[in-house]
């Protein structure tokens, strides 16, 4: 293991509590107050930029080229909406921060709406998090009581004003533009793009997005420096001009069979192996590995011959998942079925669906009733080739959806049947010993809905 100090979590466990008196007792808002008193807005754009951050709510995008496509010299005003909705399953490290150190949180804000003009922010809030909901209230009181949000922050000529809005509970609100829709009071659809957010967002207006632990990295970079955040992770291939790299800390989710869960902090890039190995203590109850979900459900399977994959934001891909996601890992021992996952995974999905699109709506359906049937023992051989078929052809990657959602709901079930096949050929095999081969017409689904 890396003797790296952890930067994001340093005040976690803070024994006077997430005050602002304890936040600026080790530095809190200094970076603030420097940024405010001696440096411009574009400055701020420009550190956050030169250190390569990308975003950590899943897509990783860069985060100081996204703030540029923001119109110039825009009359009106522009919006910031930081993303706290993190619905996707085994994904805890923003709440952590919000819980444990929600001043670091609404630092790097404070520092992000200052570079991107913003003078209204709302905080969207996953309506499962009550203590996170407290904690940053409680948090974003003392800064207007300390001059840190309001009129004329510090005395510079720069007004912030922060609303924490706490969300309904759809997974679908945690997309950027269901996220705006929401905030609006709709219905939370996501919308078609372009027109992107950064265009046109809330209330029409020109906003950004960004996820919570972005914030905290936005206010580490002030803080310690560029040099500092580019020494961190993976840097970018030499080879490949367009790979921005994978650089600074991150917060690893880990859950799952392991015998020491929790979230932690290392440069991006750290293997699976090392994760659960060194910092989750292994597997738990002596068992072995057969896999685990590299970043949130939705990114898909690793088997375990394939741990030594790295959590950057491109190895992943190389291992047949969509991405990093989350860096939640979820570690499944070798007791787990792989039908008995794809059966969660696709009830999960088929209840999110917004609707909207039907290959998303109807595919994540249909997908569930071909498990719930193979798992009331009715299953077809040539429902894995349908399901196979299905999950290829939903998504923005095949270009048949609106949202990304789909996408999500997809890569289990590729990366289950591709990497695991055998096993669901088993389970068909040994359940349906009779029929496997060519049931028709299709069995019933209502004799097996209710299983
Ligand atoms: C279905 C779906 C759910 C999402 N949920 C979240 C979420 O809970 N939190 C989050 O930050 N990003 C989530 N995202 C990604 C956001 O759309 C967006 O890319 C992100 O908030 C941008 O912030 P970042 O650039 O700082 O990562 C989700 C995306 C999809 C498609
Ligand atoms: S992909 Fe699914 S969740 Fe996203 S907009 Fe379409 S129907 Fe809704």
């Amino acid at each position: 293991m890396t003797a790296f100090e952890p930067v994001l979590l340093a005040n976690i466990a803070n024994r006077e509590g997430p005050t602002l008196r304890s936040y600026e007792a080790t530095g809190g808002y200094e970076a603030l107050r420097e940024m405010l008193a001696r440096h411009s807005p574009d400055h701020v754009k420009d550190l956050v930029r030169a250190s390569g951050l990308r975003g950590r709510g899943g897509a990783g995008f860069p985060t100081g080229l996204k703030w540029t496509f923001l119109p110039q010299d825009h009359p009106g005003p522009v919006y910031f909406c930081l993303n706290a909705d993190e619905s996707e399953p085994g994904t805890f490290n923003n709440r952590v921060l919000m819980e444990g150190d929600p001043h670091q949180v609404l630092e790097g804000l404070i520092l992000s709406c200052y570079a991107t003009s913003a003078t209204t922010a709302y905080i969207y809030l996953r309506y499962e998090y009550p203590l996170a909901l407290r904690r940053m209230q409680a948090a974003i009181d003392e800064c207007y009581a300390a001059g840190y949000l309001g009129r004329g922050i510090l005395g510079t000529g720069f007004s912030l004003n922060v609303y924490l809005h706490r969300g309904a509970a759809a997974y679908v609100c945690g997309e950027e533009t269901g996220l705006i829709e929401s905030l609006e009071g709709k219905r939370a659809w996501p919308r078609i793009k372009p027109p992107f957010p950064a265009v046109e967002g809330v209330f029409r207006k020109p906003t950004v997005v960004n996820n919570v632990e972005t914030m905290a990295c936005v206010k580490q970079i002030c803080r310690r420096g560029v040099d500092w955040f580019r020494s961190l992770g993976v840097p970018p291939d030499p080879n490949d001009p367009r790979d921005p790299g994978s650089l600074g800390p991150k917060l690893y989710c880990l859950s799952g069979h392991v015998e020491r869960p929790g979230c932690y902090e290392a440069p991006l890039g750290l293997t699976v192996r090392a994760l659960i190995e060194d910092f989750g203590g292994g597997v738990w109850k002596g068992r072995k590995a057969k896999a685990a979900i590299p970043g949130g459900i939705s990114t898909g399977l690793l088997r375990s011959d394939e741990f030594d994959c790295r959590l950057d934001f491109t190895d992943p891909v190389r291992h047949g998942c969509l991405g990093l996601g989350t860096a939640a890992v979820v570690v499944l021992d070798e007791t787990v079925s792989m039908v008995d996952f794809l059966h969660n995974s696709c009830q999960f999905f088929a209840h999110e669906s917004c609707g909207q699109c039907t290959p998303c709506r109807e595919g994540t359906t249909w997908a569930l009733k071909m498990l719930r049937r193979i798992r009331a023992g009715r299953g077809r051989w040539k429902d894995l080739d349908l399901l196979l078929e299905i999950a290829d052809s939903i998504g923005i990657i095949p270009g048949s959806t609106i949202c990304g959602l789909a996408d999500g709901a997809a890569w289990p079930i590729k990366n289950a049947i591709r990497k695991f096949r055998g096993e669901f050929e088993d389970t068909i095999r040994d359940s349906n010993p009779h029929g496997y081969g060519q049931t028709a017409p299709v069995p019933a689904l209502d004799a097996v809905e209710s299983t």
